[in-house]
């Protein structure tokens, strides 16, 4: 007897396609569109045969109702994610926050006799990009005496965070990584390189859905938030959704930088967009002054 569901091969029929692509996009915003319905059968196939389920519509009911339907959607959503990152990603935009965010954040901060910087990388993926922004801010060397400066990589996909709290890359992740940087960031390990402590004890990592407003509980408000290459495979609705919640969690004049293929000119006005050359950062609003 052949047993689909062990070699990967159950179908996905076009009802099961759209019951388990709205699920995806309501909790997390990902977005399949009909050209990407064979992606996902080969992506979720193993789940079913992992949970010994015989078809995708079993598989749905499971994360619906299921007690462990939480644990489910979290493993599910870890087979749909892309996970692509690396070190000083998109450095035209990294060299604004330096060289412009960071010491206009300082000002602010300091003419209100406040000494905090929280910066968050919201689907940080593996790390690369919530460390590249702690080396940035050791590097600038403004923010620590006496300062209480935090970054915070937050994901949905628990088997990225588990490497990113390791801190140990190899070269996919440093491709764009200078060789100063190299000696002044990283140490020598044996399976690669390991982010020195000097910026390990600056970043921190927690699990998290970006949509769901208990993922900010203890961390806002936040000064910035780097949300790169993460909204392009959401829909124009979750998008919307992501940027109101941003905007709940920052400080008035607070910064969103997005990825230079994402931009909010068509979903929403809650930012001024400012250009630089190279990038485009998104500043909330001032505090209106009485
Ligand atoms: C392509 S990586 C981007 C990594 C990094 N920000 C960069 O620009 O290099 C996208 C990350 O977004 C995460 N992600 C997708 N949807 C998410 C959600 N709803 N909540 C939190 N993280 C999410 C994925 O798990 C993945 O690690």
């Amino acid at each position: 007897m052949k047993l689909p569901h062990l070699e990967h091969d159950v179908e996905l029929s076009e009802e099961e396609f759209r019951l388990l692509r709205d699920l995806v996009h309501e909790q997390f915003g990902l977005y399949f569109d009909g050209t990407q319905k064979e992606s996902l059968r080969s992506r979720l196939a193993p789940r079913l045969a992992l949970l010994g389920l015989l078809s995708f519509e079993d598989y749905y009911r499971y994360l619906r109702f299921a007690p462990e339907r939480a644990t489910e959607q979290q493993r599910m959503v870890s087979h749909l994610t892309n996970n692509e990152t690396y070190f000083f990603r998109e450095q035209p935009q990294l060299d604004v926050f330096a060289s412009t965010v960071l010491p206009s954040l300082k000002e602010s901060r300091a003419q209100r006799a406040q000494r905090t910087l929280n910066l968050v990388s919201v689907g940080c993926s593996t790390g690369e990009e919530a460390l590249t922004l702690g080396m940035i801010l050791f590097d600038s060397g403004q923010f620590f005496w006496g300062w209480d400066v935090k970054v915070t990589g937050l994901d949905v996909d628990e088997a990225a965070l588990e490497k990113a709290s390791r801190g140990i890359y190899h070269r996919n992740s440093l491709r764009a990584v200078t060789k100063s940087q190299l000696d002044r960031h990283f140490a020598p390990d044996r399976s690669g390189v390991r982010v020195k402590d000097s910026i390990r004890k600056l970043v921190s990592f927690r699990p998290g859905n970006l949509l769901d407003p208990a993922s900010y509980d203890g961390l806002a408000p936040l000064d910035a938030i780097f949300c790169r290459n993460v909204l392009i495979y959401f829909s124009d609705q979750a998008i919307e959704r992501a940027i109101r919640l941003f905007h709940d969690v920052l400080v008035p004049g607070g910064y969103l930088f997005l990825g230079h293929a994402e931009s909010l000119a068509r979903v929403s006005s809650a930012f001024t967009p400012v250009r630089f050359q190279g990038a485009i950062v998104y500043k909330k609003q001032e505090e209106q002054q009485a």
